[in-house]
């Protein structure tokens, strides 16, 4: 059964930090943590070891993180802010006065305060993330900045299939898609949060997305392997958390963190290589790696103008609206749902 989020009080769907550290909650922790370990048995089983990117991210990986956007190579987060910066006015012109600005991923909510500001009498805002705490921190936040705002948190996963409440008027709707988190998507999952958006937007409705571009492989593999060490980290991070939640034994120093680009898929790719000829156990079951075999544990999809295009209109949408930071490293752009 599809259950709405729509239909949910938000007291369900936000749920509170405390909550995620109790035993007995029945309707999150649960699901999530077997989730959480069907996808690591499923990953270490196969033949090319993957696990999917989005458990990078428990409470020290969303740390490492932020730390990774203030790293010197990690150039994404600045072009990004840049352009949301300078191109504050003309985004502004591209969304409709009164429009609720619906979030995908929305993280700290740092970039969408950038553009609120700029907006013309935003009538709602509506984030969207599967980081509870995250989620309820940054919508008080932006409710005590913006106390006009109409604020509806919805705690989901951005790919699966839920509603957007609406606020009783009829007012436009623009969706914002911030930090080169598509990239991270596979071509059919990209597809179907585009096609799900529209949905959301409706016709004609709008959208503002970043996509992180292509450029020379060395640019691009140093911001994936920054000096400090904290890409390292942050990926290694995730065999932590499987030791720590999945009562794994993972010998986090007989793997190292490497940045590989895949020329076909256009993508960097992180991968967790085995030092040695091992077995790891969780969960009762053993896994066997071979020296230099790796995990695949995340791509970051980079684009053309072109390639983005073609995305785009593959899940029904058009680009009306092209910026890019002054080195031209990072691309955001306004599409039209049609
Ligand atoms: C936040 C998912 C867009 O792909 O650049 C940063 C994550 N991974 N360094 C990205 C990430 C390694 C980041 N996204």
């Amino acid at each position: 059964m599809l259950i709405s989020a729509a239909s949910l009080p938000a007291a369900a769907i936000a749920v509170s930090p405390k909550a995620k550290n109790m035993l007995h909650v029945t309707n999150c922790i649960r699901p999530t943590e077997s989730e959480f370990s069907r996808d690591v048995v499923r990953g270490l089983s196969a033949d090319v070891k993957t696990l999917p990117s989005r458990w990078l991210y428990d409470e020290r990986g969303s740390a490492l993180f932020e730390e990774i956007t203030r790293q010197d190579e990690y150039y994404l987060t600045r072009a990004e802010t840049s352009i949301l910066r300078e191109r504050q006015s003309d985004i502004a012109d591209f969304v409709e006065p009164g429009a609720i600005l619906i979030e995908y991923g929305a993280g700290a909510g740092v970039k969408t305060e950038l553009v609120l500001a700029g907006l013309r009498d935003p009538r709602g805002y509506v984030p969207i993330d599967i980081a509870d705490g995250c989620l309820a921190e940054t919508s008080k936040r932006i409710a005590s900045r913006f106390p006009s705002l109409w604020v509806r948190p919805i705690a989901r996963n951005f790919l699966d299939v839920f509603e957007v409440p609406f606020d009783g008027s009829g007012g436009g709707r623009t969706g914002f898609f911030p930090g080169s988190t598509m990239g991270n998507l596979t071509a059919i999952e990209a597809k179907t949060l585009l096609t799900q958006m529209g949905r959301h937007l409706g016709d004609d409705g709008r959208a503002i997305i970043g996509v992180d571009l292509q450029k020379n492989v060395d640019t691009l593999l140093r911001a994936y392997d920054d000096s400090a060490g904290v890409t390292s980290a942050f990926n290694l991070n995730l065999l932590e958390r499987i030791n720590t939640e999945l009562g794994g034994d993972f010998r986090i120093e007989q793997f190292r963190h490497v940045a590989r680009w895949n020329e076909i898929d256009k993508a960097v790719e992180m991968h967790l290589v085995s030092l040695c000829d091992q077995r790891v156990t969780l969960r009762g079951c053993t896994f066997h790696f071979r020296t230099s075999e790796s995990i695949h544990t995340e791509s970051s999809r980079k684009y053309t103008s072109e390639s983005f295009e073609r995305l785009a209109r593959s899940g029904g949408w058009r680009v009306a609206e092209a910026w890019q930071d002054a080195d031209g490293l990072f691309g955001l752009f306004g599409i039209i749902h049609s």
